[in-house]
């Protein structure tokens, strides 16, 4: 149906690109990562010597010369090492890292360039590379940039990146359906500083999810994009989303959304466009959110029928800010206004208000906006700034990154050196430590295709003391830490081991920073947890917790995934895998998390305790798949210095075992205050790992709020579940009468049940 809106281009102005990066003193030509050490390795690849990490394009022929046709040497660049699709060819899909690094330049290409898991295409950040599709480029419906690994289900395409690109359909016939990128992928991705050149007016697409008959993939974040000319900016087919900084300037319609249960959209800015984000096109929406955004000579700024959260749009020039079904809906600009359409909960009993659009009270946004009035936003730091020689390898000072040596006191050391000095660069591979790693403030971190740091040793065994593996600062401490391209793991089974905690705060917001860095528990070739948990019924205490944010921290966090493996990602073993706790928040100076996802943990996904000033862009969390079995806590006995659920109600009737699983999120304590969550999707797919539990539901609870009131300033919009009897649950731990505000039997819709705002603690 959108094809329609190419008509109402008829005032295509000059496009104008702008690459998102902070700008390069003149001095640097070349950015760093081409002449970095390449000491990278792949210490559990069976046949891994000689296997190469980082691949520069020209060593494998690419001209970048605009003329020369490149796309062997590209491809050349991604399969050399015996790589293949799917992590075949007994690579596993964790043993096979590739870093394509695209020199400055124009790559003409004939044909796709095609990625798989564990590969990251990264450009020169100061000259973007240009990837331009030959006039020939066939046949159509194909991606100049084929990014789905078709070795592997979309859900299961993890660990893939691109960087630093433009991507150019110039050349090819307007009238071919061509698309710049298919992107039907999930989790651990990264797809950031790109540019998506199209002829305006043309049937082409930017960014297509086309994973075949597994769907468009389980994705938790892109941003900081521009999009111009063309059909659709970015043709949406996901479980899920957050999308920040996107541009789209003369596109016919910007966000074209096939099928998403939630996405929050935020700094989305739309010229000269048809329509900005179409939720009413061709599948089922279940939750949109658009924050921060602004649109200019836009036809219609949001079309369609879906749940929505329309907050400060500053809209000019264009036609109506929502059209639903034919009929405007809002026409003026919605600057600092909050617009919601679908389910409300305005006070703490169980009365909802279906709406088909309202105003509520503007959003309290506390300590979380940046002078402005915006939510804070902090794109990747890239270091373009820097010449190689600002950058220290860890493997030229004592630590060997093999999985076998201990690393703790070489890591440690180079820190310390380097503190409000040096880049630590941690070119690819698993660096074992026995003890905590301290990062001091003046840190910045940068790994290759996500180097990982992993837990070994008896300081990281015992529950009841546990022990921090990276620690960012010490409690109090103001300063600068920034940390991306990383992974955190256990080697080991480590019932103590809380794999990082965040203690320093910025001197300016967004000073820490956690940018496309993920934590893993179990699932892969480079920890014991893969032989030693196997057995149903057991889970394994992996670890204790993944991710601490303590009372006086301030982080940034973009694109985090917390994974405790449901499968194996390099072997066939089973994975009874049970880590104690996602992420625990206890900060009140402010805490950012842009497009997370916390899996499979067995007490919570989330807790926040005490916090104060939380800005959430879409939240995923799945339920481990083994629960009830054991029943949470079990295995883990509830710490109440750490705040656990106790799940001490649950025996209240025959339906308790459904009750004794992670909750989602909880938000609890009397200090609570300013939490502000856009788009949750906490999806429950099995009980005891039996995917139909019928009209009973997978599980009983999800959310639960305890000891709020009125006024604290707690805002949960669009609220999405799947398998969960009920929504929301107040004191629904150990407390006299937990009390069921809302209930998923009067909120059908999205994956189950959906309310578009809960604000009975606003
Ligand atoms: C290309 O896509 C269009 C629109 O989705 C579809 O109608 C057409 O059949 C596709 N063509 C090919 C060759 O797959
Ligand atoms: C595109 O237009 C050309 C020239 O009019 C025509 O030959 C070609 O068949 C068209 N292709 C498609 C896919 O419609
Ligand atoms: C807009 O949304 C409506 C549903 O509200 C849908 O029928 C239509 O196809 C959408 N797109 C356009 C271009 O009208
Ligand atoms: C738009 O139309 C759809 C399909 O008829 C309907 O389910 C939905 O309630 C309508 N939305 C509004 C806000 O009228
Ligand atoms: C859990 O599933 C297993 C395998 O299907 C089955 O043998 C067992 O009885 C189930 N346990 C419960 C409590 O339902």
């Amino acid at each position: 149906m959108w094809k329609l809106a190419v008509f109402l281009l008829a005032f295509a102005a000059d496009i104008q690109i702008q690459a998102y990066r902070h700008g390069a003193p003149a001095y640097i030509k070349k950015f760093w990562l081409e002449d970095a050490p390449h000491e990278g390795t792949s210490p559990f690849l069976v046949r891994g010597h000689g296997y190469k990490v980082f691949r520069n394009v020209k060593d494998y022929g690419a001209k970048g010369d605009g003329i020369t046709d490149d796309t062997d040497a590209f491809n050349a660049a991604i399969n050399d090492g015996g790589r293949c699709s799917g992590g075949a060819c007994g690579t596993g899909t964790t043993g096979q890292p590739a870093l394509i690094y695209v020199p400055s330049g124009k790559y003409v290409v004939s044909s796709p360039i095609q990625l798989y898991v564990d590969t990251q295409v990264i450009g020169d950040a100061i000259n973007l590379p240009t990837i331009k599709a030959a006039s020939r480029f066939s046949p159509n419906n194909e991606s100049i940039i084929a990014g789905f690994d078709p070795g592997t289900g979309s859900t299961t395409n993890f660990y893939i990146g691109v960087r630093n690109l433009v991507i150019d359909s110039g050349a090819v016939p307007a009238n071919a359906s061509v698309s710049l990128l298919n992107w039907a992928v999930s989790q651990a991705t990264n797809l950031i500083n790109v540019n998506f050149v199209m002829p305006v007016g043309s049937q082409h697409s930017g960014i297509i999810m086309d994973g075949g008959s597994g769907g468009g993939g389980s994705a938790t974040y892109l941003g900081d994009l521009t999009f111009s000319g063309g059909l659709i900016g970015i043709h949406l087919n996901n479980q899920q989303y957050a999308f920040k900084n996107c541009k789209f300037t003369n596109v016919a319609t910007g966000i074209a959304v096939q099928h998403l249960f939630v996405g929050t959209f935020q700094g989305m800015h739309f010229e000269g466009c048809g329509i900005g984000v179409d939720v009413g096109g061709i599948d089922d929406t279940g939750s949109v959110a658009l924050i921060d955004s602004t649109a200019d000579n836009v036809g219609t700024v949001v079309n369609g029928s879906a749940n929505l959260v329309l907050e400060n749009l500053h809209v000019t020039n264009s036609g109506p800010v929502l059209r639903i079904n034919g009929t405007n809906k809002v026409t003026g600009s919605l600057d600092e206004k909050t617009y919601v359409v679908g389910h409300l909960y305005y006070d703490n009993k169980d009365d909802l208000v279906a709406s088909k659009g309202t105003y509520v009270p503007y959003t309290k946004r506390g300590a979380l906006t940046d002078g402005d009035g915006l939510y804070l936003q902090k794109p990747q730091p890239q270091y373009t700034e820097y010449s190689a020689d600002a950058f220290v390898s860890v493997k030229d000072h004592g630590a060997k990154g093999d999985g076998q040596t201990d690393d703790t006191v070489a890591i440690n050391a180079l820190l310390k050196a380097n503190a409000n000095c040096k880049i630590t660069y941690f070119p690819h591979g698993v660096y074992l430590v026995t003890d905590t790693i301290y990062v001091p403030p003046g840190s910045r971190i940068v790994g290759e295709v996500w180097s990982t740091i992993s837990a070994t040793g008896s300081k990281f065994a015992d529950e009841s003391n546990p022990h921090v593996m990276f620690q960012v600062g010490k409690p109090g401490e103001v300063g600068t830490a920034e940390v991306t391209d990383m992974l955190f793991t256990v080697a080991d089974v480590l019932p103590g081991a809380i794999m990082v905690q965040i203690n320093m705060a910025g001197k300016n917001k967004g000073d820490v920073s956690f940018h496309n860095s993920h934590f893993r528990s179990g699932g892969a070739a480079d920890s014991n947890t893969e032989t030693e948990c196997q057995t149903d019924g057991k889970p394994c205490k992996a670890a204790f917790m993944m991710f601490h944010i303590a009372p006086t921290a301030q982080i940034y966090i973009e694109n985090t995934w917390l994974w405790t493996a449901d499968h194996d990602l390099d072997g066939d073993y089973n994975q009874v895998i049970g880590t104690g706790r996602g992420m625990y928040i206890e900060s009140t100076k402010g805490v950012w998390l842009v497009g997370t996802a916390s899996e499979h943990h067995v007490l919570y996904a989330y807790q926040l305790y005490n916090a104060q000033n939380v800005f959430v862009s879409m939240q995923q969390v799945e339920t481990p798949y083994n629960q009830p079995i054991p029943q949470a806590p079990t295995p883990w006995t509830p710490n109440p210095a750490w705040h656990d659920p106790d799940f001490s109600d649950c025996d209240r009737d025959s339906t308790g075992a459904r009750c004794h699983m992670q909750w989602a999120l909880r938000i609890i304590g009397e200090e609570t205050k300013t939490i502000n969550i856009y788009g949750s999707g906490f999806w429950v797919f099995f009980n005891n790992y039996t995917q139909d539990c019928g009209s009973t539901f997978c599980q009983e609870n999800i959310v639960d709020l305890e000891n709020l009131k009125k006024g604290d300033g707690v805002e949960l919009y669009n609220l999405n579940t799947r398998g969960t009897q009920n929504l929301i649950t107040l004191d629904g731990n150990g407390q006299a009468a937990p009390f069921q505000a809302a209930v998923s039997a009067d909120n059908p819709g999205s994956w189950g049940a959906i309310i578009a705002a809960y604000l009975g603690f606003e």
